[in-house]
């Protein structure tokens, strides 16, 4: 199901058509449908809702206040990775007690952040931070709730760059260093361990690495058991694929019934931190064609919108699907590579598309929602785009196209 569909061949989100969009917001532009992320979020929910569970949205995958809000209007947690991350949550009134605290490299003044707004706790990812965390945790005469980050050398089967789950890996802790880094938390006064978990990659499109990582996991949760030790949570992290072309990604039900199996036995609440699977395909990226440039050996269509806007293709040779958003029917259709104007080869959005086109048409980049605005830049001095929600026939505006006075904020002639 999406909400991004034809209507007397014009693509429309929702009940608004993306021609419209275009003419009142501009482009390039990020649209996100309302429905579809309440819908990814609800069944997700669904998915899980036979057991004790907590949905941490990964806030890197798309962190605009309006998305943020939204979810947290349906009650979602938080999967944070920095102190800006932190406060947008905040800003978008998500609950601090929601929120989970990932990442390699917490640097001092975000644990303390952290620390003063009660989040639910810390992924902790090396001896070192563990250290650290006590340390702030005693300063401040408080107690650090933390989960260990558990590296149990599996292969996620995706892009290395998004692998996150081996041991040449730097994320999380050592399976085997694990229990004696558990010992040394006891002897910490100032942390309370509650959790365990781990976060193996990123657009996974199997279960088996899932499942594999989870028998890893509650491996160490029965030798923690016999010890006595008990938790309240695992964190099974994010990663569930979307379809971008034709991978085949297990549905959320699928995904979700495998590792229920696998942990309904368990007294713990499961917590979750989908990114990508809730907020993909509710986006796509609105640009305009500027000009058609037939050479001797391609026929290149350059857009508006360019690898600042949208770094996946470049960064990952990521496919994301490029639809017409008015389908020209009297004109015939040519291989084009749909590039932007930076000023690299690297800046291209789709290669070789088959496409009728005409200068000043629309194009929409599919399944943009996720790792499209938040990984954008202003790399070669262009303003970032605007981003706007459809809700039914309604839009509104959730950013502002920025301006260029924007990309000269902070910046000083000496
Ligand atoms: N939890 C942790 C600790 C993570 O590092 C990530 C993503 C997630 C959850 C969410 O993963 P998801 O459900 O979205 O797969 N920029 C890349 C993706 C990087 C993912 C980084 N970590 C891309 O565009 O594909």
């Amino acid at each position: 199901m999406t909400y991004f569909h034809y209507q007397n061949d014009e693509l429309y989100a929702e009940d608004v058509s993306l021609t419209e969009i275009a003419k009142q917001y501009g482009t390039p532009c990020y649209v996100y449908s309302k429905k579809m992320l309440l819908d990814n979020l609800k069944n997700f929910n669904l998915a899980f809702e036979t057991v004790p569970h907590r949905i941490c949205y990964a806030v890197k995958a798309n962190s605009n206040l309006a998305i943020l809000n939204l979810f947290a209007s349906m009650q979602s947690g938080f999967d944070i990775v920095s102190l800006g991350e932190l406060e947008r949550v905040i800003a978008a009134r998500g609950d601090p007690k929601k929120i989970v605290f990932s990442g390699v490299g917490k640097k001092s003044h975000e644990i303390i952040r952290a620390l003063d707004v009660g989040i639910h706790c810390f992924n902790v990812e090396s001896e070192a931070e563990l250290l650290r965390l006590n340390t702030i945790a005693k300063e401040k005469n408080k107690i650090a709730p933390i989960a260990l980050r558990i590296n149990p050398n599996i292969d996620a089967g995706t892009h290395p760059y998004i692998a996150t789950g081996l041991h040449e890996n730097k994320f999380g802790i050592a399976y085997h260093d694990a229990l004696n880094l558990i010992t040394m938390i006891q002897s910490l006064d100032h942390l309370k361990l509650i959790g365990i978990g781990n976060h193996i990659g990123s657009q996974l499109t199997e279960l088996s690495p899932f499942s594999d990582a989870i028998d890893r996991l509650l491996e160490l949760v029965d030798q923690l058991l016999n010890k006595d030790i008990s938790l309240q949570h695992v964190n099974i992290g994010g990663g569930l694929g979307v379809q971008y072309r034709n991978e085949k990604p297990p549905s959320i039900q699928h995904y979700a019934s495998a590792l229920i199996a696998k942990l309904v036995n368990y007294p713990l609440e499961i917590i979750l931190e989908p990114g990508r699977a809730l907020v993909a395909n509710a986006g796509v990226l609105l640009t305009r064609v500027e000009y058609l440039k037939p050479t001797a050996h391609k026929n290149f269509a350059i857009v508006d919108a360019a690898m600042n806007d949208l770094l996946r293709p470049a960064l990952y040779n990521a496919w994301h699907d490029i639809s017409p958003v008015q389908i020209q029917k009297n004109i015939s259709k040519k291989l084009y590579d749909i590039v932007g104007p930076v000023c690299e080869s690297a800046d291209f959005l789709g290669k070789d598309r088959e496409l009728a086109l005409k200068t000043c048409d629309l194009l929409a980049i599919q399944s943009a929602g996720a790792y499209g605005f938040s990984m954008s830049s202003h790399y070669n001095s262009r303003p970032r785009a605007a981003e706007v929600m459809v809700d039914k026939n309604k839009t509104h505006l959730i950013r502002e196209r920025e301006t260029i006075q924007d990309l000269f904020r902070g910046e000083m002639i000496l």
